[in-house]
């Protein structure tokens, strides 16, 4: 890309979190390894989780208070029910920086995704994710 031809605004705002967030969702919703997981076996009211969701990355981007849930014991209930394996996590990652990389572009932006990654990161491990042995080849 051309310098100075990227109009893509950073990802600086309350307004811009939402719209990533409902950008991001209607990916991982729609996609056949993920959507289970949220559909079927945490069963979300989507009317109360996605505003989690953006109270929470406008904490983590934006220093709002609103979010003040407990995050890891969420996903650690969650591994009890159905283990998030370590390819899960890697595709929620890629959808996560594809949606960013989609319409948002600059240092916060940059920023969100280094922050997802090391979360994702910290998650997986503490959750001691394993990948799929039969979907490993
Ligand atoms: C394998 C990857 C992941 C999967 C499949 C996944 C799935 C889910 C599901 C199904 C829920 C709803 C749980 C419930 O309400 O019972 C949830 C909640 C949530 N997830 Fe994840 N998650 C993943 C990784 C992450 C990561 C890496 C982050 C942060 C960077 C994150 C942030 C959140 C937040 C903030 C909530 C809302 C918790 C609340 O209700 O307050 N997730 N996740």
């Amino acid at each position: 890309m051309i310098a100075g031809d990227d109009d893509r605004p950073d990802m600086d705002s309350r307004e811009s979190i939402d719209f990533f967030v409902d950008c991001f969702y209607e990916r991982v919703l729609a996609d056949e390894q993920l959507s289970p997981i949220f559909v079927d076996v945490a069963e979300v009211d989507l009317a109360i989780h996605l505003p989690h969701i953006k109270n929470y990355w406008c904490k983590l981007l934006l220093g709002e208070k609103k979010y003040q849930r407990h995050t890891m014991n969420i996903h650690r209930k969650l591994h009890g029910k159905r283990a998030l394996r370590a390819e899960d996590f890697q595709r929620w990652l890629d959808f996560f920086s594809a949606t960013a990389d989609a319409h948002f572009a600059g240092k916060r932006t940059e920023r969100a995704k280094q922050v997802a990654k090391k979360i994702a990161a910290n998650m997986e491990q503490s959750l001691g994710a394993r990948s799929d042995p039969l979907r490993s080849e």
